[in-house]
């Protein structure tokens, strides 16, 4: 299968909920949450495309790098490139349900692993949901991070030690999932968290801890302070508060304030593999890629998931080369023009 084939087909099974836009920047769907979309107006999705955009690379072209090092390594897991997927759930009222929560889980998981890397695995009112994204990862021995949604600290409690038992590799918390209409949908009380509770989660585990949806260094400190073994900077896919600032933005005073304590993690609008540079050169350790991978799903399953990665992996590989950057883990501020 080739990326066209399986565009063509991701977009028949979207049912027009999404129209895989040749930029995907949020205009099309604007709005659609449930959906493909950002709220309210898109503006923190079109913010968040846009302002990494306009963040010009710059081509050096006399040095030495051939053959640039794309491995890095997360939560003791070895990583063909420092991209994993997104979390992401919601299948039938997001995608138009071109495939099952289940099909979906096991695409982005076994579709990661065969890319050399892993997928997050989410959580959402419907409970079938979660069982299938530790289903999925217990099946792939551990390859998978589980992400749950921020209820009460005793259900999350009981998530994370269903997730241990899968042997994920992590887990965390979407945190800026509290005000979520999709859970509401579903009747699942969610909400903002005390650093008391934070640390209650944090401590409960000796799995690395990730706190999802961070957006100013002052919450990301707290994280540190808490005892998160890493934060993602993201506002969600732009699909919880409108008119956020962009997580290329809001990355390198985190990752200034926060980079020797903990891991940061970023994303929002990675669709090519210069994406992925930027925000390493903003700070990040690696990145999640979202909507792009439920193209794959839907166009080619887990074959489909394994060339969004691969193809990402490529351009990632060129972009270093045409910058003159070694390695993906000593990205200079320098190839970005501020
Ligand atoms: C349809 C859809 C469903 C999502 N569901 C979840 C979820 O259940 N948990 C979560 O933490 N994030 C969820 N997200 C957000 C993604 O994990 C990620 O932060 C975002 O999609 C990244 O932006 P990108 O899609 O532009 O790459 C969802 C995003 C989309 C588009």
């Amino acid at each position: 299968m080739d990326m066209k084939e399986i565009k063509t087909i991701a977009k028949e099974k979207m049912n027009g909920l999404c129209a895989l836009c040749r930029n995907c920047d949020g205009v099309y769907c604007a709005g659609q949450v449930p959906g493909m979309g950002g709220a309210g107006s898109g503006l923190s999705f079109q913010r968040a495309y846009q302002k990494l955009r306009d963040i010009p690379l710059v081509m050096r072209t006399i040095h030495d790098v051939t053959e640039p090092v794309l491995k890095t390594e997360l939560f003791g897991l070895e990583l063909s490139f420092p991209c994993l997927g997104a979390p992401i759930t919601g299948t039938k009222i997001n995608m138009g349900g071109g495939v099952t929560e289940e099909e979906y889980c096991t695409d982005v998981i076994t579709g990661a692993v065969a890319a050399g890397t892993v997928s997050m695995v989410g959580d959402t009112g419907d409970p079938a949901c979660f069982e299938f994204a530790v289903k999925t990862i217990r099946e792939t021995g551990g390859k998978g991070i589980a992400i749950i949604k921020p209820r009460s600290n005793e259900e999350i409690l009981k998530r994370i030690r269903i997730a241990e038992q899968a042997g994920a590799a992590a887990v965390g918390m979407d945190i800026d999932g509290a005000g979520l209409v999709t859970m509401k949908l579903f009747g699942q009380p969610v909400g903002p968290k005390s650093l008391a509770e934070l640390k209650a989660l944090t401590s409960s585990t000796k799995l690395p801890f990730i706190v999802k949806g961070i957006l100013s260094a002052d919450e990301a400190k707290l994280c540190a302070e808490a005892g998160a073994a890493a934060i993602v900077v993201s506002n969600h896919g732009g699909r919880v508060l409108n008119g956020t600032l962009a997580p290329c933005e809001a990355l390198p005073e985190i990752a200034d304030a926060v980079g020797d304590k903990m891991t940061v993690l970023a994303d929002g609008c990675v669709r090519e593999g210069g994406d992925i540079l930027k925000y390493l050169a903003l700070g990040a350790k690696a990145v999640l890629v979202g909507r792009p991978l439920i193209w794959g799903s839907l166009g080619g399953r887990k074959e489909g998931v394994q060339l969004i990665f691969e193809t990402l992996k490529n351009q990632l590989s060129q972009s270093m080369i045409l910058t003159g950057t070694a390695d993906v883990s000593r990205v200079d501020k320098k190839i970005l023009r501020l």
